[in-house]
């Protein structure tokens, strides 16, 4: 029976991850920094040693994308040589890899979706030390499943579906709206269907690198739409252009990913983004 260690267990999708473990009946053991620090390799090894796991489920990372334009240096110790380090150390002692990976890895300049023998161009510092740790990985050990999620939302941790609810009842029965970029395309994408997709992929002896984003795809300003209507919530939503919301770090304009090889293999689970985000607002209900 697999053994599993989540690193990064605390976060958004790591504390999913833990639930959704739990409740497959799945041993597994959770860890987050200050316990491991995925950077040192002393830390990482004594970990591993004490756990002896088959599988390494690293969820850990530098996930603030804008801050990666000035702590390049930190989020490239993370993002990329942290991989490294837990590629080694899978290795050692022939554990299973799986590692979440991003969009971000491409610039968004393509108009159809991106599918996984495109090759990546990252345009962000987030965007390149993410591709560093892809590359990390495949070179360290041969058994690991990289899995490229998008628009990532849950119920823990930050993200757009919380922004815009709170942002919009903040404004609620005033005269404002909200204004939301609607020339950004991508999937929103919920933490629980990553985590079962991964359970349902990771024993089937799939190796590389998997694209697993929810099918369909809309802009920022299709999906604050679609919180505030299923929120229930009386503020209007306005589109506005990138131009009139610009960030440190560029976000790419078309960021659809297509799930070739989960597909291929016959395995694809993940659902159309309009029916994962009911199931999520009904679970919150
Ligand atoms: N969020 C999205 O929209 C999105 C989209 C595409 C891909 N992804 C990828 O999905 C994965 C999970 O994202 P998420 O939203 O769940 O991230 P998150 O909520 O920011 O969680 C990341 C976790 O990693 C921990 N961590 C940071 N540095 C560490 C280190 N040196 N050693 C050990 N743990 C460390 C963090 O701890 P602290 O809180 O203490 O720093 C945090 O608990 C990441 O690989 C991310 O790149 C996310």
């Amino acid at each position: 029976m697999s053994r599993i260690l989540i690193v990064g267990a605390n976060g958004q999708l790591g504390t999913d991850m833990m639930k959704l473990a739990e409740k497959n009946g799945v041993t597994c053991k959770g860890i987050d920094y200050p316990d491991i620090d995925i950077t040192k390799t002393g830390s990482v090894r004594s970990v591993v040693d004490a756990e002896k796991p088959s599988i390494i489920i690293n969820c850990a990372a530098f996930t603030a994308v804008d801050d990666c334009e000035t702590k390049k240096e930190a989020a490239f110790k993370v993002n990329a040589d942290g991989c490294g380090i837990l590629a080694q150390e899978s290795q050692r002692v022939k554990a299973k890899l799986i590692h979440i990976s991003t969009d971000y890895v491409f610039d968004g300049t393509k108009t159809t979706p991106y599918v996984e023998s495109d090759v990546p161009s990252p345009a962000t510092e987030y965007g390149k030390s993410k591709l560093d740790g892809e590359m990390q990985i495949a070179q360290y050990t041969e058994n690991y499943q990289i899995y490229r999620i998008a628009w990532l939302y849950g119920l823990y941790g930050n993200n757009f579906v919380k922004t815009i609810r709170n942002a919009a009842l903040k404004k609620q029965g005033t005269s404002d709206g909200l204004k939301v970029v609607n020339d950004q395309y991508g999937s929103p994408t919920w933490t629980v269907d990553v985590c079962n997709q991964i359970f349902a992929a990771m024993d089937l002896g799939l190796k590389g690198v998997f694209h697993c984003t929810s099918e369909g795809s809309c802009t920022w300003y299709d999906f604050a739409k679609a919180i505030v209507d299923a929120y229930g919530i009386n503020t209007p939503v306005n589109p506005c252009s990138t131009e009139e919301f610009p960030r440190p770090a560029p976000r790419p304009k078309f960021s659809v990913l297509e799930n070739e090889r989960l597909k291929k293999a016959g395995v694809n689970i993940m659902p159309h983004w309009k029916d994962a985000f009911n199931s999520y607002t009904m679970l919150e209900k």
